[in-house]
């Protein structure tokens, strides 16, 4: 695992955009896999910024989202369908076609999922995967003792996770219990895996990624055993390491 520990948030997710720009740069058809939530909202800004400044292009970009909410309309404000196209694909050139969200409306959840792996792998394999990770060391919505061979499913979220969540919702009684994720399978399939993480709150999840056991208890721990994973941590996320 590469670590790179940054003073402050800004600089992180200027770290994580210039990681994925020169993807873009290198692969201007690459397939990206992206993350939602409170920690990739500054490196989707400063892509922005980037193509905005004509620095990159995102019109042959294939992207594959990490997970969304089971049941819950994609205009749903909270969805993250709703937070990808406020958050990135509105601002940006990418072509409709090649943005690919799990449909939490599905009314067959097997083939939605059996689907998704089969797109990814259609389009070649993720070339960079951008993750955060939860206090409880989820990657996608991969809770703690998920299968570690477990490919995109449905599953249920943790007290702690729908906790986490709730602080964008009116009440924690709006706040799905179930979401579509990638699996641990599906995600260690990437080429290139990027997480970020900023805050005290992911300190112990941090520490137990990079120096705890490899366990299920602690999903983000299988990255140890993944070729090519790149942590860029803000100071107080790095702080127990
Ligand atoms: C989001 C996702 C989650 C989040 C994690 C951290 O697509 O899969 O694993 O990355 O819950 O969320 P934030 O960044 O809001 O702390």
């Amino acid at each position: 695992m590469k670590i790179i520990i940054t003073e402050n948030y800004d600089e992180m997710s200027i770290k994580a955009a210039r990681m994925v720009s020169s993807q873009i740069t290198l692969k201007n058809n690459s397939v990206l896999g992206l993350a939602t939530g409170s920690t990739p909202e500054g490196m989707y800004r400063e892509l922005i910024n980037m193509y905005n400044n004509k620095e990159i292009s995102f019109n042959d970009i294939i992207t594959f989202n990490l997970d969304e909410y089971y049941n819950l309309e994609k205009d749903n404000t909270e969805s993250y369908d709703y937070f990808m196209r406020k958050n990135l694909f509105n601002h940006i050139d990418i072509n409709k076609k090649n943005i690919h969200i799990p449909n939490g409306m599905t009314e067959d959840i097997d083939y939605e999922c059996i689907n998704y792996d089969n797109m990814i792998k259609s389009k070649g394999g993720i070339d960079m995967q951008i993750l955060g990770i939860g206090g409880n060391g989820h990657i996608g919505f991969n809770e703690p003792n998920i299968n570690f061979e477990a490919t995109t499913h449905l599953v249920n979220l943790t007290e702690d996770t729908i906790e986490a969540n709730s602080r964008f919702f009116d009440s924690i009684e709006e706040v799905p219990t179930k979401a579509i994720s990638m699996g641990v399978k599906t995600i260690m399939n990437s080429r290139k895996i990027i997480l970020l993480a900023n805050g005290k709150g992911k300190a112990e999840a941090i520490y137990n990624a990079v120096k705890g056991k490899i366990t299920p208890t602690h999903p983000a721990s299988v990255l140890q055993l993944h070729n090519d994973v790149t942590l860029i941590l803000d100071k107080e996320a790095a702080a127990l390491l």
